[in-house]
């Protein structure tokens, strides 16, 4: 476990890597690259919010595990990663399969869940810290002495419908994650800790007030995000790290800072990084890694 200064304890938060697949090698060089930068940079964890590939194959998915494994970082209180619509959604798979005449509802949920316990699975031992699987959501309370950290992971990829989710892009916290939220346990367990919660979609997308714009919107947004704000701010929740729209961003919602960890896929070069300090205070800022190494801090 990470160790806490004067300066605090330090997160990474990076997203949508959307990596070709498990012979993308540019992309997982890249991806080792920040892994260790990171690492000295003296980031005691680092959460990863999705999109990780633009393939939904769980034989993908084993490369980024094999590459954390690779650098030592593999465990519970190293990383956390939660799934995307790309993770999770074959678009090509679920048009293909879409009879109009015999929609079939049921088993457009079903592909989702299966993919969705997949994941949790093959992703077990970063999520329960052994070799038990669980589901979404999930909580981590990683304790480093004078600052105690807890994650609230919630799933926010909800199945492709062809009028209601077109792309397979938009999102919401299902009703049965936001009740086991309100759970009084929950709350009780996050006493004293500093909170952060970690989603796929992004709270705020463009609102542009443009009626192109809008039309865009509606297939990326997060449907139920007032729902979450209000369970999140249930938690106490301090911050909420995003990604699912590629661009670099902080802002404020309900008395809680927003950090959109943009896209790997963009900008391998750029994270968000968080410094919680033993006072309860935190500093968020999003670091540049430099060409030759080092890097150069950015507001
Ligand atoms: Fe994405
Ligand atoms: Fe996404």
């Amino acid at each position: 476990m990470g160790q806490l200064t004067d300066k605090g304890i330090k997160l990474a938060h990076f997203s949508d890597l959307h990596l070709s697949g498990r012979k993308d090698r540019k992309g997982l060089g890249r991806l080792d690259t920040l892994f260790s930068v990171l690492v000295e940079n003296g980031c005691s964890h680092i959460i990863i919010t999705g999109d990780l590939y633009n393939s939904t194959e769980p034989e993908d998915w084993a490369s980024i595990r094999n590459l954390l494994e690779k650098k030592g970082l593999y465990s519970w209180d190293r990383v956390t990663i939660v799934p995307g619509n790309h993770d999770l959604i074959n678009l090509e798979e679920e048009m293909r399969f879409y009879n109009v005449l015999n929609p079939d509802n049921g088993s457009r949920v079903r592909r989702l869940r299966r993919k969705l316990d997949t994941f949790c699975s093959d992703f077990r031992e970063i999520i329960t810290g052994d070799e038990s699987v669980a589901g979404f959501p999930y909580i981590k309370t990683l304790d480093y002495g004078d600052v105690s950290l807890a994650l609230v992971m919630v799933n926010t990829v909800f199945p492709w419908h062809n009028i209601d989710n077109p792309l397979g892009a938009r999102g919401r916290a299902d009703k049965a994650q936001l009740k086991a939220l309100y759970d009084p346990s929950v709350k009780k367990a996050l006493r004293n800790s500093f909170v952060i919660g970690v989603i796929h979609h992004a709270y705020r997308i463009y609102e542009t007030g443009v009626l192109l714009d809008q039309a865009f919107d509606w297939t990326m947004e997060l449907k139920n995000r007032k729902n979450l704000l209000a369970v999140m701010q249930h938690l106490d929740a301090r911050l909420l790290l995003h990604g699912h729209f590629h661009r670099f961003q902080t802002y404020s919602a309900g008395g809680i800072q927003v950090v959109n960890g943009g896209s790997f896929s963009l900008n391998h070069r750029r994270y968000n990084q968080v410094t919680i300090k033993a006072n309860g205070t935190f500093e968020q800022r999003f670091v540049d890694v430099g060409g030759g190494g080092g890097f150069v801090n950015r507001e």
